[in-house]
């Protein structure tokens, strides 16, 4: 087990420039596309995280072969050896079920483990499974593993009650193999989303948006192989744009895709920030030492991204007066407030309201980080709390985040990984 130690100063200012990973939200679908095809996928501006890592244990325990090659990994899925992703799989990573669409589109069979419960609220999978019977899969529950079957998925109309991203990936997956035309109604539009469609046209899939949250897939008998750049990570540059704006930093930020950043980019501005568009991709963060409060409230995109409001709620904590954070897409995603409480924020918890008092001098103290985003959020308020901040249980981080630390460091944060 690792840990991160920060020695936060409260007058950090950080500087200079850091390059943006490929999206781990993008990548893990794509990888699972793989199974789609016999012929080889090859994905580029791969991120080097550890649920990168646990996709690609996956398609090899399924019978699939990868390499990697630098931020490069070709995949080849000729036949599968089994049909199983295992409990130990699954609960590692809840995004495992990305392969259930695709197995049983392609094989006709899929026993994927149950994902049980999850550190950021219940997270059920009832609209991933009621849009393949949709398809026309038969799917039980036994010993805790969902069993799909289908001969051949057969095109048909599945409006999702909610919008869910994994869930609109993995029917995007199963209908380009099923027979017919299937419409897909009230999907998820976040950018990884629009990644996998683009990389399942490319594959020879007919997905078509109609509108902002209808596609169309128009099945056919067989994918094959394509080449894709991933996009560049908008979580991971939302959060630093977070940490230029907490140290009033003045920084620029390479590989990133400014396009997929409007609400971040708007509610940094408003906190009185500066966010510059630097060319196609690259934007300048300028923060301020007057930071105001504002209002936050969680929505799939465009929307303000669940996956930033831990983060933003570090920055809020160094705002003037007071700022509520709303958070719609999960029922327990506060897990960071009691560890920021123990760095001397104020911040009260009611229902999915989060009222944040500012501003308030943060000093270092030992932390546990207790989800990827809520890592993430307790690196950003170790930079800025008066002397040491200990973070314990960084794996979360490292399912996300690639070398946060040395990007940071880079920046002129003094942060290091030890052995806990
Ligand atoms: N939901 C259901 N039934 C379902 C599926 C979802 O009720 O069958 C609910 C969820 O409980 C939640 C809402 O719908 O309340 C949205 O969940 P969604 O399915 O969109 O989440 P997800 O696909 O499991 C992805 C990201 C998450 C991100 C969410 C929301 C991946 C691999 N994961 O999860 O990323 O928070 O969308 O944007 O794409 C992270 O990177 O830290 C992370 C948690």
């Amino acid at each position: 087990m690792e840990k991160l130690v920060i020695r936060g100063d409260r007058e950090l200012r950080l500087s200079g420039e850091v390059r943006m990973s490929g999206a781990k939200n993008a990548i893990l679908p794509a990888i699972a596309a793989s199974l789609l095809t016999s012929e080889e996928i090859r994905l580029s501006n791969i991120p080097r995280v550890k649920d990168v890592e646990t996709i690609l244990t996956l398609i090899a325990e399924l019978g699939g072969a990868y390499q990697v090659d630098g931020d490069t990994v070709s995949l080849r899925v000729p036949k599968i050896r089994s049909d199983e992703a295992s409990y130990e799989l699954v609960r590692a990573m809840r995004a495992s079920i990305l392969v259930l669409g695709p197995l049983v589109a392609r094989f006709g069979k899929a026993v994927v483990a149950l994902p049980g419960g999850c550190a950021i609220g219940s997270r059920p999978i009832d609209l991933h499974i009621a849009g393949l019977q949709k398809l026309g899969a038969t799917i039980s529950l036994e010993h805790g593993y969902i069993q799909a079957q289908a001969d051949r998925l057969r095109g048909a109309v599945v409006e999702f009650e909610k919008k869910t991203v994994t869930g609109t990936e993995n029917l995007l997956m199963a209908a380009a193999l099923a027979k017919g035309e299937t419409i897909l109604k009230n999907c998820a539009r976040e950018p990884e989303v629009v990644d996998l469609a683009v990389l399942l046209n490319k594959m020879g899939a007919k997905i078509e948006w109609l509108d902002a949250d209808t596609a169309r897939v128009r099945g056919v008998r067989e994918l094959g192989g394509a080449a894709h750049d991933i996009i560049s990570d908008r979580i991971e540059t939302g959060t630093f744009l977070v940490a230029g704006a907490l140290t009033a930093g003045d920084f620029l930020l390479r590989n990133v895709c400014p396009e997929h950043m409007a609400t971040v980019i708007e509610k940094l501005r408003a906190s009185g920030a500066i966010v510059e568009i630097e060319g196609e991709n690259a934007l300048r963060v300028a923060g301020s030492r007057e930071v105001k409060a504002q209002d936050i409230m969680t929505s799939p995109y465009p929307g303000f991204p669940t996956d930033m409001q831990a983060q933003f709620m570090v920055l809020l904590t160094q705002a003037t007066g007071t700022s509520i954070i709303t958070e719609t897409i999960f029922d327990r995603r506060f897990s960071h407030v009691n560890e920021l409480v123990r760095l001397g924020a104020s911040i009260e918890v009611q229902g999915d309201k989060a009222v944040v008092k500012g501003k308030t001098l943060l000093s270092g103290a030992e932390v546990i980080a207790t989800d990827l985003r809520a890592s993430a959020a307790l690196v950003l308020a170790g930079l800025v709390a008066a002397g040491e901040t200990t973070i314990n249980e960084i794996e979360h981080l490292d399912r996300g985040y690639e070398r946060i630390e040395e990007k940071l460091r880079g920046l002129g944060a003094s942060i290091e990984r030890v052995k806990a």
